[in-house]
């Protein structure tokens, strides 16, 4: 089904707060992967639509998006070799949005756990935005026709329902013109979880900040971070059996694979039998060699707005190219006229 479509990956993030090691390790890092190995046409997106779903302030909202920007670029994301954008400033996606809004069903958008994570038990004050998410994120990844979209497991839900817009749209219209796409959820890190709290997600909104890593902690802060992470008496085991059911090891295992491009297995085999005490030294010194040199070359880029205008603007114009004839084609298949 998806063999007549060009080979290309889409992915966003939101600036909403700063990017944790969740979204590196779950995300970032693997589009810097897939975009170097070459397979693929990649696009990467700042979701500052999707952002506003939730209140944001202004002149927050435009620093956050250009630190994600900054945060991209300096992970390895380059704007020559990757699409680079910012969601608003490639209008199809929202007008695609509209078109998806019909073809998607209340029923199916009630069903999504994130939506009632978010709005909580108050759901009449919930945005409409907010709602409607996901149908969305479809449009992100369907006006590019893309048919790979790396992220973490947390984002599951959401691409089941792109697969089901695209196939209810190829059905409703009689055509196969929208890629029924796949998501790759890959890795040791695909759901990194709280320092505090093993069962719970690390993310840039929980409360308490030594829950999470941000990518603009210093050094010292990562280390003291992981050093007072939470974990059991027990050694380290040998094998991947023996993490069952220990949730806070496991994490930080997974942690170390992702950031030494190991298997947990590899990582056991070297670690096995240690106590916390000497493991969680050596996770410190990975983390901070592997994220102080992007923290820097972050707050390096943020000297530079214009720059990180300039590149956001040109990566726009990119993008129109292959977005402006998708989104025609869809209004021709729907039957608008002057499409
Ligand atoms: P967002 O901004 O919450 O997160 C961005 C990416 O980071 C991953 N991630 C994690 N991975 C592992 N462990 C964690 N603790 C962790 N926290 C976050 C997310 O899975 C995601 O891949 N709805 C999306 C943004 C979006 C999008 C899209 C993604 C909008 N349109 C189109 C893909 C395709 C979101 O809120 O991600």
């Amino acid at each position: 089904m998806t063999a007549k479509f060009t080979p290309r990956v889409f992915s966003g993030i939101q600036p909403s707060g700063g990017l944790t090691l969740g979204n590196y390790l779950g995300a970032m890092k693997r589009f810097v992967q897939m975009q170097d190995a070459g397979s693929h046409e990649t696009v990467y997106c700042m979701v500052d639509l999707h952002a506003i779903t939730v209140w944001q302030d202004p002149a927050t909202l435009a620093r956050a998006t250009r630190e994600l920007c900054a945060g991209f670029i300096a992970s390895g994301i380059d704007p020559e070799k990757s699409i680079l954008i910012n969601q608003s400033q490639v209008p199809e996606h929202a007008q695609l949005a509209w078109v998806f809004n019909c073809v998607a069903r209340m029923g199916w958008l009630n069903r999504m756990t994130q939506f009632k994570d978010k709005a909580g038990k108050n759901r009449e004050n919930a945005s409409v935005g907010l709602f409607a998410y996901p149908a969305l994120m479809a449009a992100d990844i369907l006006i590019y026709h893309a048919t790979h979209v790396p992220v973490g497991e947390d984002q599951k839900q959401h691409l089941e329902l792109t697969r089901d817009i695209a196939a209810k749209f190829n059905n409703d219209f009689g055509v196969d013109f929208f890629p029924i796409t796949e998501p790759v959820i890959e890795g040791a890190a695909t759901r990194v979880m709280s320092l505090r709290d093993g069962s719970k997600k690390m993310s840039k909104s929980d409360p308490s900040d030594q829950s999470r890593i941000n990518m603009t902690d210093s050094t010292d802060m990562i280390a003291q971070k992981i050093r007072k992470a939470r974990t059991d008496p027990d050694a380290l085991p040998s094998e991947a059996k023996g993490l069952e059911g220990r949730a806070e090891a496991s994490n930080l295992i997974n942690i170390y694979a992702a950031f030494a491009d190991m298997s947990v297995d590899a990582v056991l085999a070297e670690v096995g039998g240690k106590q916390f005490s000497e493991f969680k030294p050596m996770l410190a010194d990975l983390a901070v060699a592997k994220l102080s040199p992007i923290s820097t070359e972050m707050a390096r880029l943020m000297e530079q707005p214009d720059e990180i205008d300039a590149i956001l603007a040109r990566g726009a114009v990119r993008a129109r190219e292959i977005t402006a004839p998708i989104l025609k084609q869809t209004y021709e298949i729907v039957g608008m006229v002057g499409a």
